[in-house]
């Protein structure tokens, strides 16, 4: 699966953003048609996204296209030009239900039977971001197979529930942990709320490091200022590498010595400790780190 520590919005009409973020070296950048366009502007973006998909180099970046929520009225449109512009990644927001979810997948399979291209060759990520999104969070989760992360749009959520949002957005919290739970129950990426406070990276890096962890796999971002440190707070340190690699390595040699549970550094190890240790090199891998 594509690394995603940080997938960078841009507005789709914006054609100097979409070329800026290509020079940035950003995991995922994700061109909107929805709510960083004005309505009177989701037809230029559209044009612009397609275009610029076709001229410009994206390096290893993975090339996203935001379209609008199912019922908005623009899903359609948007999900026929996104298609045509064979991007990485299509990203739905505001999910609700199962049967949307396979709505767009089956959308998506029947643009790539007719153009010969391999089935799953079109990724798809979701949005949620209401109060009925996270209700069926578990049948969204185990809807479709080309399903490969969920985002979880804080903003739009606190709308949902009438919340205030906060610094530390305690707010937030049973929501996000419970789309970390649904991810990894379904072994699909968590991508955390975005900052939208994009001169403070200091409180930037605080919130990416939490989200990390929660068990986030990475970030939305809105601004270059926000990519390099959202993608380190999503990169193990050589650090916990370091000691992952303790952990499995000492965890054999206790186990052909018949033993489960044993010490490390004057700290008890056993399986789930091994288990960790090894996502923390799962992820230390995903990011080209080891
Ligand atoms: N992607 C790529 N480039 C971006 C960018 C983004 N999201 N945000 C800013 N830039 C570029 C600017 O174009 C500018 O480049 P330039 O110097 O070559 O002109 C540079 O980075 C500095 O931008 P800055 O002046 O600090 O910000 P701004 O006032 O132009 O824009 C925002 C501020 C918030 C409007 C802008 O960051 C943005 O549009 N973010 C994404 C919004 C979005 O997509 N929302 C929906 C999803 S949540
Ligand atoms: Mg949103």
């Amino acid at each position: 699966m594509h690394s995603r520590r940080a997938l960078l919005y841009m507005p789709g009409d914006d054609r100097r953003k979409i070329e800026k973020s290509t020079t940035l070296g950003v995991d995922s950048i994700c061109m909107d048609m929805e709510d960083g366009v004005a309505v009177n502007k989701k037809a230029e973006a559209r044009a612009v996204i397609s275009q610029a998909i076709k001229e410009l180099e994206f390096g290893s970046s993975e090339r996203c296209i935001r379209i609008n929520s199912i019922g908005s009225g623009f899903e359609k449109d948007d999900l026929a030009s996104a298609l045509m512009a064979e991007p990485d990644s299509i990203v739905v927001p505001k999910i609700e239900t199962a049967e949307q979810v396979k709505w767009v997948s089956e959308q998506i399979e029947s643009y790539e039977l007719s153009n010969k291209l391999n089935l799953g060759s079109i990724r798809l990520m979701i949005g949620l971001e209401t109060a009925k999104g996270i209700l069926n969070l578990k049948e969204i989760a185990e809807a479709d197979r080309r399903l490969e992360a969920m985002i979880f749009g804080g903003e739009d959520y606190a709308a949902s529930v009438g919340a205030i949002r906060t610094k530390d957005a305690t707010e937030l919290l049973y929501a996000r942990q419970a789309v970390v739970a649904a991810c990894a129950a379904n072994d699909l990426q968590a991508i955390d709320i975005v900052f939208i406070d994009f001169k403070d990276k200091e409180g930037l890096r605080v919130e990416a490091q939490q989200g990390a962890g929660f068990g986030f796999s990475g970030k939305q971002v809105i601004h270059p200022n926000q990519v390099q440190v959202t993608q380190e707070a999503f990169t193990p340190s050589e650090e916990s590498i370091a000691y992952a690699k303790r952990v499995i390595e000492s965890f054999e040699a206790s186990q052909r010595e018949g033993k489960g549970a044993y010490a490390l550094d004057g700290r008890m190890i056993d399986m789930p400790l091994l288990k960790n240790a090894q996502k923390v090199l799962a992820r230390a891998k995903a990011a080209g780190k080891i």
